[in-house]
């Protein structure tokens, strides 16, 4: 087993309106096998022992399910691995003696409330605008009384593994939010829970993912290239058809 020694630059700002800067640190004797995010927790505990204040950064799940672990690693979302995320990406893709340099999301809808930890709440507030269903009360309907097509269930369920982490927004020179909400309506559109909102919720969705300040789509790909869980480009074409067909339908 190796050890690494590490040279970490690091972005801190104390809150959105401090401009913030970058600073170095040195982690020495990691263990390959520690994932991205206990090398942060080593690095927290030096600077808490000598009285420094620890880097503020998100998580959560620590298994690549909750979507809280935002950072831009590298100059990469979630960093250098494909289909990981950063709790899941581990120190063996490092080398002894590397520079990392570590960023939050870069996003005007996502302002940074310290160090690395972003204020993501805009995609709550889009979800709230229209990524739900009609819940009706009663008892449960039965398993088989809804029948739903193999093909369509799989596709449904590949929209659903968006974890909402926002490295898709953080990737895209627009800032765009396009990948994040195809996913969402996409998932609901295709299933038919979804169905009595399905008009409405595109409108909805796509308006409020403006108003939050996201940008446009710039049909790059680079939202799909970077997300850790390889959500594909081809559900905004998805969503743009929903939107046409609510503008045709009424
Ligand atoms: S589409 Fe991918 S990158 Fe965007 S929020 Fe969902 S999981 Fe994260
Ligand atoms: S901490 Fe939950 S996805 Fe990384």
């Amino acid at each position: 087993m190796k050890n690494l020694n590490l040279k970490l630059k690091i972005w801190r700002q104390d809150d959105s309106k401090d401009p913030g800067k970058f600073e170095l640190y040195e982690v020495n004797g990691l263990n390959t096998h520690m994932s991205f995010l206990e090398m942060l927790d080593v690095l927290n505990e030096q600077l808490i022992d000598s009285g420094r204040s620890p880097i503020a950064f998100d998580h959560d799940c620590r298994e690549g399910i909750c979507g809280m672990c935002s950072m831009v690693i590298n100059g990469k979302p979630h960093g250098p691995m494909k289909g990981t995320t950063t709790c899941q990406l581990h120190m063996r893709h490092f080398n002894d003696g590397d520079t990392i340099t570590i960023e939050p999301w870069r996003a005007s809808p996502f302002p940074v409330i310290k160090d690395l930890v972003v204020d993501r709440s805009s995609f709550d507030r889009i979800m709230q605008s229209g990524g739900y269903v009609s819940v009706n009360t009663g008892s449960a309907p039965d398993g088989n009384a809804m029948p739903i097509g193999k093909e369509i269930a799989e596709d449904a369920f590949d929209a659903a593994a968006c974890i909402g982490c926002g490295a898709c927004v953080a990737a895209c020179k627009n800032a765009s939010a396009s990948l994040f909400v195809a996913a969402k309506v996409s998932q609901l559109a295709l299933l038919p829970q979804g169905q009595p909102e399905r008009g409405e919720r595109v409108f909805s969705m796509v308006s409020k993912m403006d108003e939050e300040g996201f940008g446009h789509c710039t049909n790059t790909g680079s939202c799909e290239a970077e997300c850790p869980k390889e959500i594909s480009i081809d559900y905004i074409r998805k969503m743009n058809w929903e939107y046409h067909r609510k503008n045709i339908k009424g």
